[in-house]
């Protein structure tokens, strides 16, 4: 089952990692869309296009480009773009033979969720004289944009095609666009279900640093008030200040990283408690469209984005994020049956080691964190019935972690070098 769960794990893995196209570099061939090129990088659209098969990006050249991005804020502009990737394959020939001449085809923008209706849908109809008009699927929309010329295909993966004017779905445009600086985290976070973490943000002053780097960028993972109930949750008041510093600065990555791009991440990632030396960092999976951060204590599930207005990005996850610098030590000091002669101590990799907190006395293990995701149950269950071998639960269990995790890896990499 596990093996099973495994496997399947490493096959979707794969799946992402041979993503078969790159659109910006598929663009960096044609300078006529440096601008658009561009754009789909700065929002981020470029990974969600990426992890996507069977698709038509709409692209504007430079001078259509640059009546809209003039005017309009980032979190507009990834809007628009987002009405102008297809979620179907239409090379030319498939556009000019519209069955009945006329189509309304999904985009991603009705992906978002700010989508209501048919507004995340476009109409294709094909006009006389050959000529194709692109506009909003909302009645009475003007089919002002048309298809000029062809630009990719990598069939039946994805289709560039050169539109002449940006589509537009009604009030898009007008839609409140906050700026960085003014967006309420902790309002954000309260409305979302996220209390606790609002209120600990907010009486520890980690929420400056929060909003210190909303104008650069920001990607918050909060958990949600039933993740602070969860069984095995360290009692956190118990934390040093400093370790309650780092544990909240640990649930935020200084910037934007959209879902797409979690999907798309493939190496572990730092936080706002990265610093120097202290790792503090995350890695995410993806299977299918969910999303997996692994801490190497415990895996949590990514939901859905409660704000998502670049350069900021508000999740909520459904356990609290345990760094393994905090709490991946062995809760006793019992040193392992290894060389006896060894005259320093085995370096902790924790910073705890130095502060006489009482988590380090807790019990409840929390459950190890294998990559899969999977078995939950597995070696942390030994440590209840310890034998001979004090600290050897929690010892091996972190350990058997990494060593699934670096197997993993490597047949992941070996497979991807093959390919
Ligand atoms: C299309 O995508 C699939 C799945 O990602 C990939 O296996 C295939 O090689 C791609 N086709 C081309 C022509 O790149
Ligand atoms: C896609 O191409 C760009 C530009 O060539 C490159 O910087 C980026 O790393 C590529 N992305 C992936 C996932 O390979
Ligand atoms: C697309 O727009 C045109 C013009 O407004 C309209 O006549 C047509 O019915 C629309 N197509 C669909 C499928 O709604
Ligand atoms: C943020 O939102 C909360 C809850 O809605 C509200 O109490 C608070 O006044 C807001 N803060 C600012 C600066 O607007
Ligand atoms: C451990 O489990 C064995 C077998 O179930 C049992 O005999 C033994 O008493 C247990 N030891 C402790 C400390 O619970």
């Amino acid at each position: 089952m596990a093996a099973a769960k495994f496997i399947f794990l490493v096959l979707s893995l794969v799946a992402v990692s041979v993503s078969a196209h790159n659109i910006t570099a598929i663009l960096e061939g044609f300078p006529d869309y440096s601008s658009y090129n561009s754009f789909l990088s700065q929002t981020k659209l470029a990974d969600e296009i990426n992890t996507r098969e069977t698709i038509t990006c709409l692209v504007l050249n430079n001078g259509a480009m640059s009546a809209l991005t003039a005017k309009h804020p980032l979190s507009v502009i990834k809007s628009v773009l987002s009405l102008h990737v297809l979620l179907d394959y239409y090379d030319p020939p498939k556009l000019h033979k519209i069955s009945k001449g006329t189509t309304l085809t999904t985009t991603l923008y009705q992906t978002t969720g700010n989508a209501p209706g048919n507004l995340g849908f476009v109409n294709i109809t094909d006009l006389q004289g050959g000529k194709v008009g692109f506009g909003s699927a909302i009645p009475g929309s003007k089919l002002d944009s048309s298809y000029t010329k062809s630009v990719k295909q990598i069939p039946y993966n994805i289709s560039i095609l050169e539109i002449s004017a940006p589509i537009f779905a009604p009030g898009i445009l007008s839609a409140p666009a906050p700026s960085a600086s003014g967006v309420n985290i902790t309002g954000l976070l309260e409305k979302a279900g996220c209390k606790t973490f609002a209120s600990l943000l907010a009486s520890s002053g980690v929420l400056k640093t929060y909003e210190s780097a909303l104008e650069k960028g920001l990607t918050v993972f909060a958990p949600s008030d039933e993740a602070f109930k969860a069984e095995g949750v360290p009692d956190l008041s118990k934390l040093t200040n400093a370790d309650q510093v780092s544990l909240l600065e640990y649930h935020a990555s200084p910037d934007y990283k959209p879902k797409g791009t979690l999907k798309t991440a493939k190496d572990p990632f730092g936080t706002l408690a990265t610093n120097g030396a202290a790792k503090f960092d995350l890695t995410a999976t993806s299977a299918g469209d969910d999303v997996t951060l692994h801490t190497g204590i415990s895996p949590a599930r990514v939901n859905e984005a409660v704000f998502d207005s670049p350069p900021v990005v508000i999740f909520t996850v459904d356990k609290v994020l345990l760094p393994i610098e905090l709490f991946g030590k062995s809760p006793s000091p019992a040193p392992a049956p290894e060389p006896v002669s060894s005259p320093t101590p085995t370096p902790s990799p924790s910073p705890l080691s130095e502060a006489p907190s009482p988590l380090a006395a807790s019990p409840p293990a929390p459950p190890t964190d294998t990559p899969a995701g999977a078995p939950a149950d597995g070696p942390a269950g030994s440590s209840e019935n310890s034998t001979s071998d004090k600290a050897a639960g929690h010892v091996t269990a972190p350990l058997l972690g990494s060593i699934v995790f670096t197997i993993f890896a490597t047949v992941v990499s070996s497979y991807v070098g093959l390919c």
